[in-house]
This record gives structure tokens, sequence and C-alpha cells, in this order.
């Protein structure tokens, strides 16, 4: 019988092996529990490299163990299914910290979700999703594919846990070809106060804007895969701040790096600060023809087309998960946290 303790009614294994087509063994127990997280990241990386199909995120093992062991007011938890020795399934939240209009929030983000094929179907995602949900003590903000299952089975978890699953927005992926900035916007690398100093912006009821310390955005820069801070400024005046990451994918055609904005922050005169990080990026990446930015839920979307970025065909769903009492939880509309 294949088990995945802690995750309640499972089929037998013969389902399962129907069911994915695969050959799942006979008399196998599945443990899901929490696991050390920078000490698993290589077994994680490994795992998210065969459950993905491409186009994806090339999770290399640099990169994975880099996002486990982010800094922040919680240590990221790591939670993995395995079949005896062998790792099967896992799921991570990663600490990040958040500004609103209320003050700071400490939430994790939901990521590094991801099941062996050959066990999907069998619960091993809702135990993993549900045991990584028990173990939050703070919110958990969550991007899943549209219409995949993992929201169902993430808010499935919510529920197990008494707490709510709550669809925040639909984010599209946009990307931005070269083509002239602003010329009234200027955008530099920031030191990594001046890029703290500049994301404490001005914030509306219901925004939850990523706000690090110094010591998590001096961490981002240490990103493997290569990274920068920058500042937009028009007329010696802060307007913007964003985080600028060489995003490394897997297409059909082999391994891609695309410059990609994330945690864009933007505080005035959107359409012209996005623009001229759009032409910042792709000369910092040196010659890349497009910028990638996965949530630009914060720019108006006149100002996204207006600042020529188009959307892609990639999109994502945020959700919150978290107590239903939490006013966090139930009153946060938006949030530039990047997309992990
Ligand atoms: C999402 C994922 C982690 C779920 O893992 P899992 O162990 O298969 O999940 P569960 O068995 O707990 O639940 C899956 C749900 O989909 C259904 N399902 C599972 N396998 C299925 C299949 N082959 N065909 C149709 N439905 C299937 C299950 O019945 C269950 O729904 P139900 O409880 O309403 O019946 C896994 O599919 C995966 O690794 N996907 C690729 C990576 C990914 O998308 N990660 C999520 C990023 S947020």
């Amino acid at each position: 019988m294949l088990t995945a303790r802690e995750a309640g009614p499972v089929p037998a294994a013969a389902d399962v092996r129907q069911a994915n087509h695969a050959q799942a063994p006979a008399e196998v127990a599945v443990d899901v529990g929490q696991v050390d997280a920078g000490a698993h990241a290589a077994a994680a990386a490994a795992l998210l490299r065969c459950a993905w199909t491409p186009p994806c995120v090339r999770y290399s093992d640099d990169y994975v163990r880099w996002h486990l062991s982010h800094p922040g007011a919680a240590p990221a938890v790591a939670v993995m299914a395995r079949d005896g020795n062998r790792p099967v399934g896992f799921v991570a939240l990663l600490p990040r910290g958040l500004a609103r209009d209320a003050g700071t929030t400490s939430v994790y983000v939901l990521s590094f979700f991801a099941v062996h094929p050959e066990y999907r179907g069998a619960r091993i995602g809702f135990a993993l999703a549900a045991r990584a949900v028990a173990l939050a003590d703070r919110p958990v903000i969550v991007y899943t594919q549209p219409g995949s299952r993992s929201a169902r089975v993430l808010a499935r978890a919510a529920e197990a846990r008494g707490w709510i699953y709550r669809p925040l927005a639909g984010l599209r992926t946009y990307a931005g070809g070269s083509g002239p900035g602003h010329a009234g916007v200027a955008v530099r690398h920031a030191t990594v106060e001046e890029y703290v100093a500049a994301v404490k912006g001005p914030l509306a009821p219901g925004d939850a804007w990523r706000l690090p310390t110094l010591e998590e955005a001096a961490y981002s820069l240490t990103d493997p895969r290569g990274a920068c801070l920058a500042v937009a400024e028009r007329e010696g005046a802060t307007r913007g701040a964003a985080l600028i990451v060489r995003s490394q994918l897997v297409t059909a055609a082999g391994n891609e790096d695309v410059p990609a904005l994330d945690s864009v922050h933007i505080d005035a005169d959107h359409a012209a600060v996005l623009s001229a990080f759009r032409v910042f990026a792709l000369a910092w990446s040196g010659g890349a023809p497009v910028v990638t930015a996965a949530n630009l839920h914060a720019v108006p979307a006149g100002a996204i087309r207006e600042a020529g970025f188009r959307a892609t065909r990639s999109s994502f769903d945020a959700a919150l998960i978290g107590e239903p009492s939490d006013p966090f939880v139930s009153e946060t509309r938006s949030t530039n946290l990047e997309v992990v």
C-alpha cells in the first residue's frame, strides 16, 4: 500500500500506477516530514528538475540552496516526502518582509512545491502542503499556475488548519524589448542603503510591498544567477526601485538567461519609470533582447503598455493563506513580492 503519512485517506498503489501510467513500488510507505532546508537543497533541486517540463525555471542546486538560506524574520521551512531514502516530494516556506500602510508584516512565500511524476495523485502533494501550512506561524503567499491542481491542493491544506485560502490577483508575465526609455527618468545602480530607503515609499491601504532589511537586500546581490539593485530618479527625486535578476530558464531550445524585473516599486510616473527600468535591465544584461516582469500588479495596465511591455502567455495566480481574523489576510489587495 502506498501511503502518505499525515495525508489521510490515500489510494491503493494499483490506483496510483493506473493514474500515472508509471511503475510505483508495490509495498512502500511515503514519509512526509520537516527537514533542514539548507541540508536538503540539492535533493530538492533534483526533484524540481524532474517535476517540471520546459519552459520552466532552471532549478540549479546553487539557486535552490541560495533561496533556502535566505535571511529573514524566521528561517525557511522545508518539508520533504520520502519513499525510503528516495526524495519524492518537497515544499518550502521562504521568509519575506512586507511594508503596509499599517506597518510591516513578515510572511512566508510558498515555493519549490513538487511531487515526483511517478508519485502523483496519491495525496503526497496535499500531505506536504498541509504539513507546511501547519508549521507556518505567519501568513503564506502562494503563486500557482492558473487552472493547475496545486491551487486546489493548497486550498485544501489551508482548510485542514482552519485557515483561509484567499485568491489575491491574476498576474500576467510581461516582456519588454529594446526601444527608447524615458528621457526624464534616470535609472542607476543603487547601494543596499539607497535601495532600502527607496522601497519605503508611500503605500495605499491594501498594498503590501516587499521591504527587505539591509541584510536581506545585501543577500539579494549574492543570487548565484546574478542580480543588481536599481533606483529611478526624476529631477533628483527618487521615483522607484527594482531588483533585477538574471533568471535562468529551460526552454524547448535549451538553457536561456533572461533579465527580469522583480519587486518593482514605483511611487509616481509609472510608465516613465517602468520604461527606464526596462532599458536599464537590458543594458545590464549585456545584450538580452527582452526583459520580463512576472509581478507588475502594483503598476496600472495602461502604464505597463506605455512603458514598452507586452503580455506573454505566462501567468500566475497569487493567493494568501492565513488566519481569517488576521487583517493582513483579509485586507491585502496587492503585492509586488517576487514570484519564486
Ligand atoms: C502540484 C503537485 C505538487 C501535486 O502533487 P500530488 O501529490 O499529485 O497532489 P495530490 O495527490 O495531493 O492531489 C492532486 C489533486 O489532483 C488530482 N490528480 C492527481 N493526479 C492526477 C492525474 N494524473 N490526473 C488528474 N488528476 C490528478 C488528485 O485527485 C487531487 O485532487 P483531489 O484531491 O480533488 O482528488 C504535483 O502535481 C506536481 O509536482 N506538479 C508539478 C510542479 C507544480 O506544478 N508545482 C506546484 C507549484 S505551486
